[in-house]
């Protein structure tokens, strides 16, 4: 296999995006712990930064997120049964199926914040 053929191939796409997911949900890390520490220094603060994610680009944002959150534990799922379980048959099936799962899960979260 070309290393052209193998970097389109969609199992290689699912490992770029499990890395790079997991990258950014640890880069947003300490920035949740940032906000939980305002929740404990004062209630004026903690008002303040929830006006701030209230606004409409924030709460996008926190779509991306949780839809980063989601495929990468779908696709993290998917990794653990294939490296545990023995079982290799139609991956691409299911790694589909997870990008389709986060999709969903983006949908409901912004319907229900929207
Ligand atoms: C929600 C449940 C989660 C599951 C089931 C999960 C699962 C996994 C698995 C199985 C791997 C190894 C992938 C491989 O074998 O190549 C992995 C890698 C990784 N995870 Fe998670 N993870 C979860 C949550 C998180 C969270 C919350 C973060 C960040 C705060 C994170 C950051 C990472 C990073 C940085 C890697 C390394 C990626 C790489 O080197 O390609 N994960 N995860």
């Amino acid at each position: 296999m070309s290393m052209l053929s193998r970097r389109t191939s969609p199992l290689w796409l699912a490992a770029l995006v499990h890395r790079l997911s997991g990258l950014a949900l640890a880069a947003f890390l300490p920035f949740h712990f940032l906000a939980l520490g305002l929740a404990i220094s004062g209630e004026a603060r903690l008002e303040g930064f929830l006006r701030w994610a209230d606004q409409p680009l924030v709460k996008l944002s926190e779509g991306l997120l949780v839809g980063l959150l989601a495929v990468h534990m779908l696709g993290g799922l998917r990794l653990l049964a294939l490296e545990n379980l023995a079982w290799r048959e139609g991956q691409t099936r299911f790694a589909l199926l997870a990008v389709a799962a986060a999709m969903v899960v983006v949908f409901v979260f912004l319907a229900s914040v929207f």
